[in-house]
């Protein structure tokens, strides 16, 4: 079967499945060829607290781009002690970062959008790269609710980008869902969250956001909404509505 015969099977499988019951399903259909791109946000931490219930040999990953808050460091020291799991962190190329910051600079996102893709591409998307040539399918805190970019996800998903199965099991969870699992179930999260962080990336290029703001308003907030992805989930098959 290829992947993509694959794909189809889970998604008819899928219909009407809880979180959980979808993590699981991936799971039984995947092994150790499909693992889970955490980031310590809110969502990804109800994702981690999942799979140590119902899939703890599903591996998670962060990628570590040297520019994360210290409270996401802590979280991470915090997380992996709870959970009896597989909690892997990759890094960027040493020689590309070093190269890209002798010639542009530390603090070279600011200055263009070709500058914030160059460094999300060579301290995220290359190490994801890395992590994803062990896999099949890998796993997402995204939703639909997120952004602009977001809206056409799917539980279960092509990614045209890496050709493979992305999995995202809140893909309709609203905010107010993805907290309520975190009250019900004693889930660690950020402190940053209660100081109006919302969604969380590097601390070079995050900020509070204020009431009735957009939840990613914080994120690269010197671009334009459309523009909001770092490469991580581009996916030229989806459409961005407006
Ligand atoms: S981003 O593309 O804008 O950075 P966002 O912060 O909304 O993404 O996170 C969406 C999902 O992408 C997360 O739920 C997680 O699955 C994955 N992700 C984002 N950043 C990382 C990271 N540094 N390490 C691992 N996974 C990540
Ligand atoms: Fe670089 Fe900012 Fe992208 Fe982090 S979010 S990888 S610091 S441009």
């Amino acid at each position: 079967m290829t992947l993509k015969d694959k794909l189809t099977d889970l998604q008819e499988k899928a219909t009407g499945l809880k979180a959980q019951e979808i993590i699981k399903l991936g799971f039984d259909a995947f092994g150790d060829r499909l693992s889970f791109a955490s980031s310590l946000g809110e969502e990804d931490q109800v994702i981690t607290d999942m799979i140590a219930k119902v899939a703890p040999e599903l591996e998670v990953f962060t990628l570590d781009t040297g520019r994360l808050f210290q409270e996401t460091y802590q979280l991470i020291a915090k997380t992996q002690k709870k959970y009896p799991i597989t909690f892997k962190i990759y890094y960027p190329d040493t020689k590309a970062v070093e190269e890209m910051v002798e010639e542009k600079g530390i603090d070279l996102f600011y200055e263009s959008i070709e500058n914030r893709k160059l460094c999300c591409g060579i301290r995220k998307v290359q190490p994801l790269r890395r992590a994803l040539s062990k896999v099949d399918a890998w796993m997402t805190g995204l939703r639909r609710e997120q952004s602009v970019t977001r809206t056409e996800l799917k539980t279960f998903e092509w990614d045209e980008g890496n050709q493979k199965i992305k999995i995202n099991p809140l893909a309709d969870w609203s905010l107010e869902d993805v907290h309520q699992y975190i009250k019900e179930n004693d889930v660690d999260v950020s402190p940053l969250h209660d100081k109006g962080f919302v969604s969380i990336g590097c601390a070079s290029c995050t900020r509070a956001v204020k009431e009735g703001e957009d939840i990613r308003a914080g994120r690269w907030w010197w671009e334009s909404p459309e523009k909001k992805e770092c490469g991580l989930h581009n996916n030229p098959n989806r459409p961005i509505s407006k």
